[in-house]
């Protein structure tokens, strides 16, 4: 039987019936490639899907690593990494319980790692968790605690770590991944970018949203080692703290972040763009009517930045960009006309550029801007940094 015809039976079993060719045999067709023979080996090795119009023009567009290929997404690589290199360093003993604050992906991750190396897990979230993530996160094992009340200035992230901390205290056998500091998050990463140079050749775009930071840092660190001059664009939500913009309340949940988390590296982002909500809205369900893979909201944020680079950048550029997680998460929000009517999110399509400012804290921006000026803001506080804006 050809390959050709092959496929075309998937499509038409029929087809099978009708060859008069004898069919070959089972050894023939046996390969290991698919086969997971614990869970842990369901994580990597993930699909890069090519995204074009009505993203990118005609004839343009880049690779989405799909990462919501894996049992729980992205965060399935930094929880098994993180877990597996405590526990070899001894700060993790064997059947400690594993305490983290999380707003739902790393939490699958964790419940996973948690199951596949036999610890118990407590996630620590807030109310703004999707029912649906609740009740995945607890028919994995894992034990979730909300926090009831934002912290006056760090918000519900600050309000999640400071109950991470009690529990802590509490239990002295207990170990926090602490995946805002540690550097293990970061590492975890090399898989996927040696995933992306097997799969693309070469990658001169590098597209990431920004939490924690570990996967733009740990990513675009592999694969500087294969093209130094990689290109790293940084995608947060409007109103995060991360780049230097005031924290303020965020429907975008995933990227963005009302602290500043040590794990993400300043210093390797050549330009940085913040997205609306109703604009990664947009672009999840394009991409999702148009390309049948779409995500959550950093999914739409990524995609709406990476096809403006499709479209703007030299042709010959192969832009790579992470898709963290797939669509089911977010039907009650992203995917919900009742949700996104309610906030004001509905068919509200981006503009075609997005503005410029200067420098971070040249004014506070609601909508799609960028800024080629990439600061820590911990070491460069508002005001010691003169602004400059150009629209
Ligand atoms: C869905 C989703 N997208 C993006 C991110 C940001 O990734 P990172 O923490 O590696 O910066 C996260 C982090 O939690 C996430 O859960």
């Amino acid at each position: 039987m050809t390959a050709a015809l092959r496929h075309d039976a998937v499509l038409n079993p029929a087809l099978l019936e009708a060859t008069s060719e004898p069919l070959p045999s089972p050894a023939s067709l046996l390969t290991t490639a698919g086969r997971c023979p614990r869970p842990a080996t369901m994580v990597g090795n993930t699909p890069v899907l090519w995204i074009t119009e009505p993203l990118a023009p005609t004839g343009r567009g880049f690779w989405a690593k799909l990462e919501g290929a894996n049992p729980g997404g992205m965060k399935d690589r930094p929880a098994l990494h993180m877990v597996e290199r405590a526990a070899a360093r001894g700060e993790l003993t064997p059947g400690a319980p594993i305490v983290e604050s999380t707003s739902g992906t790393l939490g699958l991750g964790l419940a996973l790692a948690g199951m596949v190396h036999r610890h118990p897990v407590t996630l620590v979230t807030d109310p703004g968790l999707e029912p649906l993530m609740h009740h995945m996160l607890a028919a994995y094992g894992a034990r979730v605690e909300s926090v009831t009340e934002p912290h006056p200035t760090g918000g519900w992230q600050q309000a999640r770590r400071d109950r991470v901390a009690e529990l802590l205290a509490d239990d002295p056998r207990a170990w926090c991944p602490d995946q805002y500091r540690n550097p293990d998050n970061r590492a975890a990463y090399e898989s996927l970018a040696m995933e992306l140079v097997a799969q693309l050749g070469r990658i001169d775009v590098l597209v990431c949203s920004v939490g924690t930071g570990g996967h733009s840092s740990g990513v675009a660190r592999a694969l500087r080692r294969y093209f130094p001059h990689l290109r790293l664009v940084g995608v947060d939500t409007v109103a995060s703290t991360i780049f230097g913009q005031p924290a303020g309340p965020r429907l975008m949940r995933g990227l963005g972040s009302s602290i500043h988390p040590d794990n993400v590296d300043y210093p390797a982002f050549d330009e940085i763009h913040w997205v609306a909500p109703a604009e990664a809205v947009w672009a999840c369900r394009t991409l999702a009517a148009t390309h049948h893979a779409s995500g959550g909201w950093s999914v739409g944020a990524v995609a709406l930045v990476a096809g403006w680079l499709a479209r703007t950048g030299e042709r010959e550029a192969r832009i790579a960009a992470v898709f963290p997680d797939g669509p089911l998460r977010y039907f009650d929000t992203v995917y919900s006309d009742a949700y996104c009517r309610e906030h004001g999110l509905l068919g509200i399509e981006p503009p075609v550029e997005p503005a410029t400012i200067a420098h971070p804290y040249a004014e506070v921006v609601d909508s799609w801007t960028r800024c080629t000026t990439v600061l820590d803001p911990k070491l460069h506080r508002p005001g010691t940094t003169a602004p400059g804006v150009a629209r």
